[in-house]
C-alpha cells in the first residue's frame, strides 16, 4: 500500500495518515513531523529549514528530495508508506517520478482531501499535539485525554495559517489535477467526524 494524502494545511492529512498507517502496518511519512524533528534537535538541517517552517514558507525542493529518497530506502517503508504533506509542489511530483522508477517503487494512489478555507482556519487554530506521541488532537473536535502533555505547533498561529493556505493553492493545488491527468486520483470529503472521514479514505483505496 503506497499512498499520498494531499490536501490544504488542516485538512486532516496528518489525523487519517496516523490511523492509515496504524490501520494498514506501513509508516507514515510526513515531511513536517521530519522537518519539525530536526528543528528540535537542532540539526544542521533543522537550522537551514527553521525559518521557512516559522514563515509557512515552502522548503526548498532540493532539500526534500533528498529527504524523501533517503527515507524511502529505510527497512520499514519497503512494505508501503503513505506520504503526508508531500508532495507539494509540481517539481517534487515529477521528481518523485524519477524517484520511484531508481527504486522500483508503484504509487497506488493520491487521496485528495477536500476542506473549505473557512473549516481549515478553525481546525489549524485549535489543533493541538501529544509531546510524547505525536498524537494530532483538537481543542473542540478530538479533545486530549486529561493529562497528556501537549503543545501547540508555532505555524499554528491565524496569520500564518492563512499565509500557508496562499501558499498551497499557489504550490500545490496544482497537483489535483496533475494526479487527476494520472489516472489515480481519488477525491474525499474531509468534513464531518474523523472515524467518518477515515471510512471514506479507506473505501476510497480499496
Ligand atoms: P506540515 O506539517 O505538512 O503542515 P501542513 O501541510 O500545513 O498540514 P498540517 O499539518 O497543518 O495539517 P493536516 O492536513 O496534517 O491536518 P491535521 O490532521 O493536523 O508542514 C509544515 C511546514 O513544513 C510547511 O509550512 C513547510 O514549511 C514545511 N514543509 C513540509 N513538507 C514540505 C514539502 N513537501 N515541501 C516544502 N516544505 C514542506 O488536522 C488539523 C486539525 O484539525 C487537528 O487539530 C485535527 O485534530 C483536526 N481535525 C482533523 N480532522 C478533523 C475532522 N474531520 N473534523 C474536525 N477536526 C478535524
Amino acid at each position: 500500500m503506497r499512498f499520498i494524502l494531499l490536501g490544504p494545511p488542516g485538512a486532516g492529512k496528518g489525523t487519517q495518515a496516523q490511523i492509515l498507517a496504524k490501520t494498514l502496518g506501513v509508516p507514515q511519512l510526513s515531511t513536517g513531523d521530519m522537518l519539525r524533528a530536526h528543528v528540535a534537535l537542532k540539526s544542521e538541517l533543522g537550522l537551514q529549514v527553521n525559518r521557512y517552517l516559522q514563515s509557512g514558507g515552502l522548503v526548498p525542493d532540493e532539500i526534500i528530495l533528498q529527504m524523501i529518497e533517503n527515507r524511502l530506502q529505510e527497512a520499514d517503508a519497503q512494505i508501503g508508506f503513505v506520504f503526508d504533506g508531500f508532495p507539494r509542489t509540481l517539481i517534487q511530483a515529477k521528481e518523485l517520478e524519477f524517484i520511484c522508477q531508481k527504486l522500483n517503487i508503484k504509487l497506488d494512489g493520491v487521496i485528495f482531501i477536500k476542506v473549505s478555507d473557512d473549516e481549515i482556519v478553525e481546525r489549524v487554530c485549535g489543533r493541538c499535539v501529544d509531546v510524547t506521541t505525536g498524537q494530532i488532537y483538537h481543542v473542540k473536535y478530538n479533545p486530549p485525554p486529561p493529562g497528556v502533555e501537549i503543545k501547540i505547533r508555532d505555524d499554528d498561529q491565524e496569520e500564518i495559517v492563512r499565509h500557508r493556505l496562499n501558499v498551497y493553492k499557489e504550490n500545490t493545488a496544482p497537483l489535483v489535477q496533475f494526479y487527476e491527468s494520472k489516472g489515480i486520483l481519488k477525491i474525499v470529503d474531509g468534513t464531518g467526524l474523523i472515524g467518518s472521514v477515515t471510512q471514506r479514505v479507506l473505501e476510497s483505496v480499496n
